[in-house]
């Protein structure tokens, strides 16, 4: 594999083992993941619910249930019912830079406990909605939430763990985005029969996760790094010799001090972005996100019911569908728990991005086969409609083991100290703008572009997979505060890292199998 292989110099890793502590303090930590996952899950749910488009968006309403002639693709294009959809990925951008010094002044743990407040205040305001205001004021403050969350929970992750397992530790943030999905999909399913105000309990429930963040960052230590940042070297040794399990921390713990000198000298982090030297850092934290949503999977997350039932199903089997694909997004995560550490990153990016490919021509050849381009209403045989879930599964799949994880993974794992917060917040930023623009554009675009969405899609995961190929240096047992190594290995971006810059006696290996 070209541009891909990097070997740590010898004797570099750090000693330390993966102790209980740490192990318990990523679970809880990954936590965070689980109000994103929430409302992911929950939205495209409430909004196929009769009761909920009656109450707050009545004209989708009448279209859908009275007006046959309207062609299966256009059901559900309304600009109001995906703003409610959408205003939530907007109010999550703007926080995420708020985030920035939240974090990096006062350590992750306050952007992870401010996270977990707002997004209990939004469930709440959700939950008691008299009007379509009261409804979008509560996203926006769930979209606070998770601003804040998502951008202090992976690089607290990332920091926290043994730099062997952290791809592992890591990745329990998508875990318990996957979860939170799924449970959000069950509890739609459920909550659609208990009457016309089930969705009122679906948004209310969304206190649950955002309770057990809320009390999980009280709880949670600090990372060493944002100590040293902080300049409370004292308390970052004995919190790091709690960490790992040993006494002999002082290797890791004098590079995590000389990257905080590096990072002191910085003025500006935003300024600093735009140096040469951190080109790879920018292109990655900007190219990795808007791939992540241009695969699709938001297409699917946030408008399965939708989708499953413009493709003939009924009410049930909408939502039982969507609780199917939630099921296999949680089942698939834990395959790159297992793998991600072990394969390397590339591997999962590539592997996935051909899966996801397959599946979604097939998709749209099977879907343009029975609608056409007209979109003609009309029931779908059943065996039919499993061939196109089962592939949409597929493509789940490779999702969940690839661009789901990486795409917050990788992020946390390459950014030295210095513009770690700062690049963290372009990363979820642009992250929000992207699941922003599918969200509000999904609808619009199954009504337009019909089958052909699913190609549209499959065409930017090619390119995304050549992307990863040929830019994407590996990144699997690379010490967090090293990564310049890696940077510097890479035959495209190594000329943007200064010979100077790297640690005192790095040594530059490839590792020619990939
Ligand atoms: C993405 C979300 C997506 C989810 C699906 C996450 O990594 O950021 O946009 O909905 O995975 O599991």
């Amino acid at each position: 594999m070209p541009a891909g292989g990097f070997v740590p110099r010898e004797g570099k890793g750090y000693p330390g083992n993966l102790t209980p502590f740490v192990t318990i303090t990523c679970i809880v930590a990954a936590m965070g993941g689980l109000i994103f996952g929430y409302d992911i899950g929950i939205s495209g749910g409430v909004t196929s619910m009769a009761p909920f488009l009656k109450k707050f968006f009545p004209s989708v309403y009448r279209k859908e249930v009275e007006d046959t002639s309207t062609n299966q693709y256009c059901k559900f294009d309304s600009q109001t019912l995906t703003m409610f959809t959408s205003s939530l990925y907007l109010a999550a951008l703007l926080a995420s830079i708020a985030a920035s010094t939240v974090t990096q002044l006062f350590g992750r743990k306050l952007s992870m406990l401010l996270g977990g407040v707002l997004f209990c205040a939004g469930a709440i305001l959700n939950a008691f909605a008299r009007d379509v205001v009261m409804l979008i004021v509560g996203r926006i403050l769930l979209g606070f939430g998770v601003g804040f969350a998502n951008q202090s929970v992976p690089l607290y992750l990332s920091e926290m763990a043994p730099y062997k397992y952290r791809g592992a530790l890591n990745l329990g943030f998508q875990l318990s985005i996957s979860t939170g999905i799924l449970v959000a999909n069950v509890l739609n399913y459920f909550f659609a029969k208990v009457g016309d105000w089930g969705w009122r309990l679906s948004l209310g429930g969304a206190v649950v996760p955002a309770l057990i963040i809320t009390v999980g960052s009280l709880l949670l230590p600090d990372t060493p790094n944002s100590l040293i940042e902080r300049g409370r070297h004292d308390e970052a040794v004995a919190k790091l010799k709690r960490i790992r399990g040993i006494d002999d921390v002082d290797a890791e713990f004098n590079d995590l001090v000389a990257a905080s000198e590096e990072s002191r000298k910085m003025e500006n982090p935003w300024g600093y972005l735009l140096r040469r030297k951190y080109r790879p850092h920018l292109t990655m934290a900007i190219a990795i996100p808007i791939f992540q949503q241009l695969t699709g999977i938001n297409a699917i997350m946030f408008y399965a019911p939708v989708l499953f039932r413009t493709i003939g199903f009924g009410d049930d089997a909408s939502l039982m569908s969507a609780v199917i694909t939630g099921c296999v997004n949680v089942a698939a995560t834990l395959v790159s728990i297992y793998g991600v550490d072990r394969w390397g990153r590339r591997f999962l990016f590539l592997e996935g991005g051909i899966q996801m490919l397959v599946c979604q021509v097939i998709v749209a050849v099977c879907i343009g086969v029975k609608f056409g381009v007209k979109g003609d209403p009309g029931d779908l045989p059943k065996w039919y409609a499993i061939v196109v879930v089962l592939f949409i599964c597929i493509y789940v799949t490779a999702f969940a083991w690839s661009w789901g994880p990486l795409g917050w993974l990788v992020p946390s794992e390459i950014f030295p100290l210095e513009i770690r917060s700062a690049a963290q917040s372009v990363n979820v930023s642009v992250n929000m703008i992207f699941t922003f623009a599918v969200a509000q554009v999904f609808l619009t675009m199954l009504c337009h572009l019909k089958f052909g969405l699913f190609l549209f899609f499959a065409f930017f995961v090619i390119v995304m997979s050549i992307f990863v190929y040929f830019l994407l240096p590996e990144t699997k047992g690379v010490p967090i505060e090293e990564m310049k190594i890696a940077w510097k290995n890479h035959p495209y971006w190594g000329s943007f890292i200064l010979d100077d810059e790297l640690p005192a006696g790095a040594g530059v290996e490839h590792d020619t199998t990939g």
